[in-house]
């Protein structure tokens, strides 16, 4: 902003920005303080809709780093040599609190990662988790209404949480996940990230391979118990927004390195687990994780709003090289974030200086709509044209990928050790003593304030099935706080 006197919106200069405008002393206000009515206006419409899940976030700049030679596996530009560089945008969030909740909660962390390539922006919209709750889009938004406030009470109520998660016996890996040591973390620097759904990559040569993103925080793993986070949430609820930005400004940047399993196409079919199913993880003995990059997070936004809350981040937006796998739930993804992008931050949001390509140009034959800013000037908006507008390429992103059998509403297909409970009891047998403890104790104190016992039996139930130890002591341990 350049220096000189306070003016309107419309450039004329403010006499007085203390008192408004009245009919004598002591009268009544006037219409004609346009000053006045301008700045209220103006403060009623401050606030866009927050985003209906991981509303609360803080985000940062970086530059991602090839650090490995993945060429084999994907023709994408951005990927096609080490040592190249790639600028990023990072938004790390919560997921069920809304804008003004407090950071350190039992809660997966969003970690939605922008890539401003030569080729477009990718964005890879992940989570800290490698797994999720559910495995199929259409249960989404019945999930999220649970972990949300109800329609009653105006709460979030933890008869609806164990309801939902009790009667969907394909969460207890997740919530398994999430109720261990790692569910609170202490900071978003001291987290690893995931793709967690399964991607395509292909290559030059046209063969496709399914892949999965890990991105491991060179800053260790750090969490809080629930006490600790009990308390900071209350003395400091901004405590992550804070902790990354303060990181930094002390010039103390964060910084992940980044692998991916590969699984050969042919492998998918008779893979022990549904490749495609986002409840279970591809273990590392199978499908090792193979480095190659680093991301590093060194610059703060500038403007909170107009950088971070107006920033937007689509599973749909892929680069050649890149695309989406059969995941039922990716699927579902594809579709409803550019919706919820239109709706949250208009049909020109992809303009903005955050959300737009900033390694090349968007060209497009889209026009006008809100806040359309005119850049395409007189360009001709059809295709084709015979006025040098832009052109198609004839080359698809990504492979195409073979189907079979008809339409219906299927179940995903389930493999030779599929079932909703196998992870969750691998990952509880990986477990110390000291950790199934806390687990066990940190699930209890959420399970004994569900009010009806039909409720709570089928949730223990759940954890029964994923390993007998651990029915065993939870059931223990929910009498024991129920008296
Ligand atoms: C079918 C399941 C899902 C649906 C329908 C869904 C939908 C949404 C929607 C509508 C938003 C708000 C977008 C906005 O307003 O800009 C959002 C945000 C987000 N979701 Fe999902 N989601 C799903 C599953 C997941 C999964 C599995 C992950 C992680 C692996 C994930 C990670 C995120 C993240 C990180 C954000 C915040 C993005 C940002 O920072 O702007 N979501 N989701």
């Amino acid at each position: 902003m350049t220096q000189g006197p306070l003016t309107t919106e419309a450039g004329a200069p403010v006499a007085d920005n203390q008192n408004s405008e009245t009919a004598g002393v002591g009268g009544p206000v006037l219409v004609q303080d346009q000053l006045l009515l301008e700045k209220l206006a103006h403060f009623n419409r401050e606030r866009i809709p927050e985003r209906v899940v991981h509303a609360r976030g803080a985000g940062a700049y970086g530059t991602f780093t090839v650090t490995a030679d993945v060429t084999q596996y994907t023709r994408a530009k951005f990927l096609s040599e080490v040592g190249k560089e790639t600028e990023t945008f990072l938004r790390f969030s919560t997921v069920a609190g809304n804008l003004g909740a407090a950071d350190a909660v039992r809660d997966p962390r969003g970690f939605a990662l922008k890539f401003y390539t030569e080729e477009g922006n990718y964005d890879l919209v992940g989570n800290n988790t490698p797994v999720f709750f559910i495995k199929d889009a259409i249960k989404f938004p019945d999930f999220i209404h649970t972990q949300k406030r109800d329609p009653y009470t105006g709460s979030t109520e933890m008869d609806n949480v164990w309801d939902f998660w009790s009667l969907s016996p394909e969460s207890t890996h997740q919530v398994t996940w999430l109720f261990g040591d790692r569910g609170i973390p202490a900071s978003y620097r001291h987290m690893d990230g995931f793709g967690s759904h399964t991607y395509q990559w292909s290559n030059e040569a046209g063969e496709a391979f399914w892949v999965k993103y890990h991105f491991k925080t060179d800053q260790g793993i750090k969490c809080l118990t629930q006490a600790e986070a009990d308390k900071l949430a209350g003395e400091d609820p901004d405590s992550h927004q804070r902790d990354l930005r303060e990181a930094i400004e002390r010039g103390e940047f964060p910084s992940w390195t980044v692998g991916v399993q590969v699984m050969p196409v042919a492998d998918a079919a008779k893979y022990r687990f549904n490749p495609f199913d986002l409840t279970k993880v591809w273990p590392h003995a199978d499908y090792p994780v193979i480095e190659f990059g680093k991301l590093e997070l060194n610059r703060n936004p500038e403007n909170i709003f107009a950088e971070v809350e107006q920033s937007i981040f689509s599973p749909a937006h892929f680069v050649p090289g890149i695309g989406p796998s059969p995941d039922k739930m990716l699927q579902g993804r594809l579709f409803a974030y550019g919706d919820a992008h239109r709706y949250r931050v208009g049909i020109n949001a992809d303009h903005l200086p955050v959300n737009r390509p900033h390694a090349t140009d968007a060209r497009t034959n889209s026009r006008d709509g809100y806040l359309y800013d005119g850049r395409h000037k007189g360009a001709k908006n059809y295709e084709p044209n015979s006025f040098g507008g832009p052109f198609q390429t004839d080359k698809a992103l990504w492979q195409p990928v073979a189907v079979s059998g008809v339409t219906g509403d299927h179940e995903a297909p389930s493999h030779a050790e599929d079932n909703d409970f196998v992870q969750a009891g691998n990952l509880y047998r990986l477990m110390t003593d000291e950790e199934k403890e806390r687990l066990v104790n940190n699930l209890a104190g959420a399970i004994s304030q569900v009010s009806r016992e039909d409720i709570i039996e089928r949730a223990v139930n759940n954890f029964r099935q994923a390993d007998g130890d651990f029915g065993k002591r939870l059931e223990a341990a929910v009498q024991a706080l129920r008296g």
